[in-house]
């Protein structure tokens, strides 16, 4: 960063030595995990222009904007994400001597910091390598998801509190409940199931997944399919390692390992992509990369709507795409999602769906008939039909709505078209879905 034939000053006491060029880091060792502040450098030109980073596990080198440095203050915006009304924060830091305490947030996330002058191998070493995206481009229809996909996700129950054997026993219970002959084919392992990455940077999965491809063979044999989750960004919504830098080569693994279904939410990567053009040229990437690999892979996109997705979903090789932020088990959220944010029916058909989020049916957080109030929405809306419960436990009540084969066949039917309201009234609404051969749904 030093410009070359500048005079530089190394390591100054303060952020301002007298004149002159300088470049100086400091660095935060024991930083949380989320964001994961790891250094703040500032570099001041000869000619006097300062320009500044701060570099996150989350977000990358985040460039600083309206920098003011004093000899001990430097204080300066970062661009936030995520908070409407928001768009910027302020951040301090305050030299002392070697040290440096940084004050700041992003997001969900207060920064309060102490840090020390960075080595020049500590610099190094946390030096975020960034990526650039491929041009955008289109992915013709691959005949996958001809119908709403219809499955399991560990998400809405367990959150990140899943393993190997309780992924097995769900995959197990499938097939028990009959859940897997009424047509929930995918057992998809949403967010927790990622480690670290090898020194080849191949993503391997955390200690509760010994054996991935074990996993997805057991699935296998029990006639269902396998899906994982990614993100586009270096970390996930629950902060585990993203696909970021990695896009095509997690996408063969997902492959080797027997995956048939990646679900890519967007979390860390909403920092790098906060447009319609960089997030469809990353959701095109993956779709791109999954496609390279020659095996037929559902791909879920979950940007929670943005930029009219439902317009781009499919061109980027999208086969659903979420509509709206995540559902709760609560009929004032599922609701609202159901009846006003399930996406614009035109978009719909088959090979890509809108897709409203997971069901929260068996969950426990509704009355039995919001839950068939779920299940109808769902199905008159031709949404992709996840189960989001713990399958082993599954109740009665629970079983008669999700094994409802009627309500299945019109969610599944072949037309594939999206029902909407044809009349509303005070409370009341009449939904029409049409189906093959001329029938309609009511
Ligand atoms: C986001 C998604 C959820 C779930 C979590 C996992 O919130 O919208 O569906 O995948 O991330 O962290």
């Amino acid at each position: 960063m030093l410009l070359a034939g500048s005079p530089a000053v190394a390591h100054p006491l303060s952020f301002t030595p007298a004149q002159g060029a300088y470049d100086i880091a400091f660095v935060f060792p024991g930083a949380p995990a989320n964001p994961g502040i790891r250094m703040l450098e500032l570099h001041r030109a000869a000619d006097g222009s300062v320009s500044g980073w701060v570099t996150s596990d989350w977000y990358g080198r985040m460039p600083m904007q309206q920098i003011v440095v004093t000899p001990t203050l430097l204080s300066f915006d970062l661009r936030n994400l995520n908070t409407p009304g928001v768009p910027i924060r302020h951040w301090r830091a305050q030299v002392r001597g070697q040290n440096v305490t940084l004050d700041g947030g992003i997001w969900d996330s207060t920064v309060a910091l102490t840090g020390h002058r960075a080595t020049a191998a500590e610099r190094t070493a946390l030096t975020f390598h960034e990526t650039t995206l491929p041009a955008l481009g289109t992915l013709a229809p691959d005949g996958l998801a001809l119908t709403p996909p219809m499955g399991w996700s560990s998400w809405n129950k367990f959150a990140d509190k899943i393993d190997d054997a309780t992924i097995r026993a769900i995959a197990d219970a499938m097939v028990s409940t009959g859940l897997r002959d009424a047509g929930y084919t995918y057992v998809n392992i949403d967010d927790g199931w990622q480690g670290v990455r090898g020194a080849d940077g191949q993503i391997r999965p955390n200690a509760k997944f010994p054996d991935m491809k074990a996993l997805a063979d057991y699935v296998h044999a029990r006639g269902l399919k396998f899906g994982l989750y990614s993100s586009p960004g270096p970390r996930t919504c629950a902060g585990y390692e993203g696909s970021y830098g990695h896009v095509r080569q997690d996408a063969q693994t997902f492959a080797d390992w027997g995956v048939d279904y990646l679900k890519y939410d967007l979390c860390s990567g909403e920092y790098f992509y906060a447009d319609a053009d960089t997030v469809q040229r990353s959701y095109y990437e993956m779709g791109a990369a999954l496609r390279a690999t020659g095996r037929p892979i559902v791909y879920s996109l979950c940007e929670y709507g943005r930029f009219r997705v439902g317009s781009w979903g499919r061109a980027v090789g999208g086969h659903l795409w979420r509509t709206t932020g995540d559902i709760t088990d609560d009929y004032a959220t599922m609701a609202r999602i159901g009846f006003e944010k399930n996406g614009d029916p035109s978009d719909a058909g088959p090979g890509g769906w809108n897709d409203p989020d997971m069901l929260e049916i068996g969950n426990g957080g509704m009355s039995e008939a919001a839950y068939r109030s779920h299940m109808t929405l769902w199905a008159m809306s031709a949404a992709p039909l996840m189960m989001g419960h713990d399958v082993r436990t599954t109740s009665a009540a629970a079983k008669r709505l999700l094994e409802d084969r009627a309500v299945i066949a019109i969610d599944q039917d072949a037309r594939g078209v999206q029902g909407k309201a044809v009349r509303k009234q005070g409370t009341s609404e009449i939904w029409l879905k049409p189906l093959a051969g001329g029938a309609y749904a009511i």
